[in-house]
């Protein structure tokens, strides 16, 4: 008997011996992060953690257990590395282990749509080929080391607002080209393991319980044979969630499936069902090696000493997604004895990671102004903040005393935790997640007399007082907001004179019952900070005048780019832009180097020389951009997203807000079909600030030649395209050669060129790459929607060539002698 067979006997053999009982409780979480272990009959809990730039474990997430930040999905989306992305799911498997985790639940494979989607971030590119060649890459390296990939969110999550409840409409040959491509790349190809469901509605029935979706393509079509779980709160049903295919609800424990035992006892249907999701849970566990080595789930390491390879990955993979914009008379790379004067809110802060789910406490983050005294040494680089771009004031790192008190006002536990933000996954022992009071005492040092600012939000009631007075009240006074995925209050700012010395600040919590809840969640945050002193944007351009060079690091952070809540916009946030003109101003040798999680406008471009796009690249930061900004690490990152000289630009926004963007009446409308990203440009005819595809390097490439294996083809073939790539720099670097394909005698309406096949090389001077870069069927085919199946039509295609989506020297014809055709069912 095969392997499989004796796996699936024995599996069979399990679900025998389980009561229904026991089966449907399989079906919904033990608590926020693990399944429900059966010790008699030696079923394990599995545990799951969140993904996808880092392995974070079962804490909080802010202040848990420390782990490696890996860069965030945007800057793994620009290194276009299919084998980086192999490794660096490799080196994650290990991390989730060390959390206890057989699952990670990533990669996130939704598309850039808009460009104000918060979760930009987190996803790899606007391009479904590049999305799930990525991600493929990721799965594979993730699950050979034997821990589950969870491809999310299927599908239709392009963006965050009303994401519990809103329907994405999408027409169908836009979902099937676009939306659905990367997943189905990731389970076909990948061989994912695990699949999670979008929080959001599509065409109008939930993705956690739509039966076409998860019964008819997934598993139908693509024939995926792994686990479907929902998005955290995102199961809305009992039994038809169950029988549409939905496996596991999670969190746990159950809230929609509360009834689920019942149903099934009553539903021959729905008992049905039940076995097969439990069957595909009792799988996960066997795939993830979990049954033979049940993971002790609360004991989760640290440990980074040991990696020091996995930290070198880190750097490499920082440099490698850094996007070099424009280097105008070389001025890049930096001497290695230049002076520098590094500026800006984000150069002494290391920006690593986005916020939400994604987050975790990193083993460090390294700044840029770190990161290049440790290469140039300290004694030549100054720095000066210029200016913040705080969408928050800063928390405070001081231990926190937390009482805890039930409902009659009785004390009941007490602990402490560290940092002026906490939030609540996990009580002390005999405290209710529904029901409990907190007050939450912390000391204020003033460092002088003056004027401070502070700030309180949070998810659940709250309110601060500060030596006995109240200052702020969400308590008699809450109102929902834009904080904690969309179940905290705004954040209210006060400003008050206070003596130098020690303050006693108090907060108290309550819990407040909010529909669609993930289970119960609360969470505060205190914010503190004396303003920044008058004359900061002076003091910044006379340090930068002062020095050889200044780097200027704007951007964002985690708290603009964050899940729950939209982008803010695409102007850099705050006086940056006026920041960074007062530096060039002051020294024309400004680099500007930014980091943010997806396009913003640059006012300011034309003035300034350089221009590096970093993203939030992970823990090692700081030094990724050292080693870019001194030549150690070409800069290998071409931009997976079109930026857009003006937000009218972006195909979703083409005037006011509406059905298009962000939704309306609980709907929202794909109503521009094929065309986001480069599609879009092609048909609208903008020009955008930046290209998909593009980015430069410090070598110099020449694309020799690109020729094709045959100049014809007939249906079910496959062809070449063979490219001569030279180097004809001095330095060694990176390049993409990117191949687009266009359909010349289409019968349906389709996009001026879409992308089809890439490859990423490192060349040496003089050095010259023989590439072969493979085109099939599915190349040349659109979505026939009338006829359900992948159509390539006879007759000419043209296939592109070159080095972004604005560049393609090469325009080679190529005929497909007779039509190809796949129906999907
Ligand atoms: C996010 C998921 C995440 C889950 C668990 C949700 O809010 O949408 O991506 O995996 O939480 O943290």
């Amino acid at each position: 008997m095969t392997s499989t067979g004796t796996r699936r006997s024995s599996i069979d053999a399990l679900l025998d011996q389980m009561t229904l009982e026991e089966q449907v409780s399989l079906l919904a979480g033990a608590d926020f992060w693990r399944t429900v272990p059966i010790p008699r009959l030696g079923i394990p809990s599995l545990k799951v953690t969140d993904g996808p730039a880092g392995a974070r474990g079962g804490g909080p997430l802010v202040g848990g257990k420390r782990t490696a930040a890996f860069p965030v999905g945007i800057a793994l989306g620009s290194t276009w590395n299919p084998e980086l992305l192999h490794e660096i799911g490799q080196h994650l498997a290990r991390e989730a282990q060390d959390k206890g985790a057989g699952v990670l639940l990533a990669p996130t494979l939704n598309l850039f749509r808009s460009t104000l989607n918060g979760r930009n971030f987190e996803s790899y590119s606007e391009d479904p080929f590049l999305t799930g060649t990525l991600g493929t890459a990721y799965v594979r390296g993730l699950q050979s080391k034997g821990v589950a990939a969870t491809v999310k969110h299927y599908v239709g999550n392009e963006s965050e607002y009303q994401r519990n409840t809103i329907s994405s409409d999408i027409p169908e040959r836009a979902l099937r080209e676009l939306y659905l491509r990367p997943f189905e790349m990731t389970v076909k190809q990948g061989g994912a393991w695990a699949v999670m469901t979008g929080y959001n509605r599509l065409n109008g029935t939930y993705c956690s319980e739509n039966a076409r979706l998860i019964r008819g393509v997934l598993r139908g079509e693509w024939g995926f044979g792994g686990l479907v779980m929902s998005d955290w709160g995102g199961t809305h049903s009992a039994g038809e969630s169950v029988r549409a295919g939905l496996d596991l609800e999670m969190p746990g424990p159950a809230k929609a499936r509360a009834t689920l035992l019942e149903e099934a006892r009553n539903d021959e249907a729905t008992r049905q069902a039940v076995r097969e999701a439990a069957r595909h849970v009792l799988r996960l566990i066997e795939r993830t090696g979990t049954f033979d080595q049940p993971r002790d789930v609360r004991d989760e390491a640290e440990r980074d000493e040991e990696y020091g390879s996995t930290r070198a990955l880190i750097r490499r993979a920082g440099a490698e997604g850094t996007v070099l914009l424009r280097n105008e008379g070389g001025l890049l790379p930096l001497p290695r004895d230049a002076e520098v004067a590094v500026i800006g809110p984000n150069a002494a802060a290391g920006q690593v990671m986005g916020g939400g789910s994604a987050q975790m406490n990193a083993h460090r983050r390294v700044s840029p102004l770190e990161g290049l005294r440790a290469a140039l040494g300290e004694e030549n680089v100054t720095f000066a903040v210029g200016c913040d771009n705080d969408r928050f004031l800063p928390t405070l790192d001081v231990p926190v005393r937390i009482e805890y008190f039930g409902e009659g006002g009785e004390a009941i536990a007490a602990e402490t935790r560290q940092g002026s933000e906490i939030m609540w996954f996990s009580f002390p022992e005999g405290v209710s997640p529904t029901a409990f009071r907190a007050r939450l005492s912390l000391t204020l040092t003033v460092p002088g007399d003056g004027e401070y600012e502070l700030s309180l939000f949070s998810a659940g009631l709250s309110r601060l007082a500060v030596d006995g007075k109240e200052l702020i009240d969400h308590w008699t006074d809450w109102a929902p907001g834009d904080t904690y995925f969309g179940f905290g209050s705004d954040e209210v700012r006060v400003t008050r004179s206070l003596a130098a010395g020690e303050h006693q600040a108090v907060i108290e919590v309550t819990p407040k019952a909010v529909e669609n809840s993930i289970a119960a969640f609360s969470a505060v945050r205190l914010g503190f900070r004396q303003p920044l002193p008058k004359g900061r944007l002076r003091e910044a351009a006379e340090r930068a005048a002062g020095a050889d060079y200044a780097v200027v690091c704007v951007g964002t952070n985690g708290h603009w780019e964050t899940e729950g809540v939209d982008r803010w916009g695409l102007n850099l946030p705050g006086n940056q832009d006026d920041l960074v003109r007062a530096v060039v101003a002051a020294n024309p040798r400004t680099i500007v180097l930014l980091q943010t999680g997806g396009p913003v406008l640059m006012p300011w471009l034309d003035q300034v020389p350089a221009l590096l796009q970093g993203w939030f690249p992970g823990q090692e930061a700081g030094h990724a951009f050292a080693d870019v900004l001194l030549g150690h690490a070409d800069p290998g990152g071409r931009l997976p997203q079109t930026f857009p000289a003006r937000l009218p630009d972006d195909p979703t926004h083409p005037e006011a807000p509406d059905v298009q963007y962000p939704g309306e009446n609980g709907h929202v409308e794909y109503k521009e079909g094929l065309y986001i990203g480069y599609r879009h440009v092609d048909r609208a005819g903008t020009t955008p600030l930046f290209p998909f595809g593009f980015g430069l390097s410090y070598a110099s490439f020449e694309l020799m030649d690109a020729r094709l294996s045959a100049a014809e083809i007939g249906p079910g073939g496959e062809v070449s395209v063979i490219v001569l790539l030279k180097n004809s720099g001095e330095r060694p670097g990176q390049q993409v050669v990117q191949v687009y394909v266009r359909d010349v005698e289409t019968t349906l309406e389709r996009p001026e060129k879409e992308l089809k096949a890439f490859g990423k090389v490192t060349l040496q001077p003089g050095q010259v790459w023989q590439g072969y870069l493979q085109l099939d069927m599915r190349s040349l085919a659109y979505f026939d929607d009338a006829r359900s199946a992948w159509v390539a039509d006879a007759g000419a295609f043209e296939v592109l060539i070159g080095t972004s989506s604005a560049d393609l020297p090469f325009a080679l014809p190529l005929t497909l002698t007779g039509e190809w055709s796949e129906p999907v069912s």
